[in-house]
């Protein structure tokens, strides 16, 4: 019997490639779009899996990159935009779902699943998460079978949260910290990727939308001391107030490859946590697992105190 297609974009990055490896082992078979078919060389590699280059804002290529396809999921974010006037994450975000929309209609793609944020919202404070809102509405409204998850940050090997601490803090002894009270609820990627392939073999996630946090919250400034434990690293942290946050945000927006902006701190000035009775991993029964039994593998763990971190999580303490 020839298996079940999904047509994925974003499927290259992080969250992507967790979910590709799971969709694969679940009897998937997938087909990749990409902007950088080299890039995403390793992906080359999956079984059933087809990597497509090309532009996927074409209409066109878009139609026929979904034709056929069981599903198909959109994972495309961008965390920072050229420039702070909203037009990177309006195009990335808004402009690029209507037009995987409007192909998966044209094609009667059966079914389409989401990738958004949590605290995506219309009065948001910053672009990203009110172009994510935006998004949201548009697949709600597209009368596709749909569904839509918003996780808090999400860790795993690769990360923008522990990973980008790591390097942060191998580069000097003091780290200037912004938005260190800003408090989150870090889901790992694979519980993320599981949420996805549940919903595909799950009618009833059919218009639903999912929160998706992990099983504790911790404060940035509490994310970077983890880090250092695990590493066995002493360093200065030193917590910044909203104006040097801004002043922070403003430099290293003009560095390569933009690694904080002044959107980023908009966003950070809410806590991405769950709000009660939005708990969208124990909705779809999925046991959510801890940064103690993750993080450690993929940082190394060197000092005595990441040992007792990791006692403390057999001991479920
Ligand atoms: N990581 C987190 O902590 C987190 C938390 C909440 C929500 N999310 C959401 O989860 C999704 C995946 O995040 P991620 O961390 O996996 O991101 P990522 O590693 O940066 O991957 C983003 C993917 O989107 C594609 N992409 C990037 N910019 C694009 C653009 N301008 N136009 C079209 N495609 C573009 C890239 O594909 P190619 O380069 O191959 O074309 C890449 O595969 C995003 O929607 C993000 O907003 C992530």
């Amino acid at each position: 019997m020839p298996k079940d297609t999904i047509t994925l974009l974003g499927g290259s990055g992080f969250v992507g490639r967790a979910l590709c490896e799971r969709l694969v082992r679940a009897g998937y078979a997938l087909r990749i779009l990409t902007r950088a078919r080299l890039a995403a060389r390793d992906l080359w590699l999956l079984p059933d899996t087809t990597v497509i280059a090309g532009d996927v804002y074409d209409a066109d290529f878009l139609r026929s990159a979904v034709a056929g396809a069981n599903a198909v999921i959109n994972l495309v974010g961008i965390l920072n935009e050229r420039g702070d006037d909203g037009r990177g994450f309006e195009r990335a975000h808004v402009d690029l779902t209507r037009l995987v929309l409007a192909a998966c209609a044209a094609s009667g793609v059966p079914r389409y699943l989401h990738m958004s944020a949590l605290n995506a919202a219309a009065d948001a404070p910053s672009y990203y998460l009110r172009s994510k809102a935006a998004a949201e509405t548009l697949v709600a409204s597209s009368g596709l079978n749909t569904t839509i998850f918003r996780p808090s940050v999400i860790f795993g090997p690769g990360d923008g949260l522990f990973v980008r601490f790591d390097q942060l803090t191998a580069l000097a002894p003091v780290l200037p910290l912004a938005c260190a009270a800003a408090r989150f609820q870090p889901v790992y990627v694979g519980d993320v990727a599981d949420a996805f392939v549940h919903a595909l073999g799950d009618k009833a996630t059919v218009g639903k939308r999912y929160d998706l946090g992990g099983p504790s919250v911790m404060s940035l400034q509490e994310v970077v001391a983890y880090t250092l434990r695990q590493r066995g690293r002493c360093r200065l942290v030193l917590p910044l107030g909203s104006g040097l946050s801004r002043v922070m945000a403003e430099i290293m927006e003009h560095l390569p490859g933009k690694p904080f902006s002044r959107d980023n701190l908009r966003s950070a000035s809410l806590n991405s946590v769950l709000a009660a009775g939005h708990d969208g991993l124990a909705e779809l029964h999925i046991p959510k697992t801890s940064v103690a039994a993750i993080v450690p593998a993929y940082l190394g763990q060197r000092g005595v105190l990441a040992r007792y971190d990791r006692l403390r999580e057999h001991a479920g303490r």
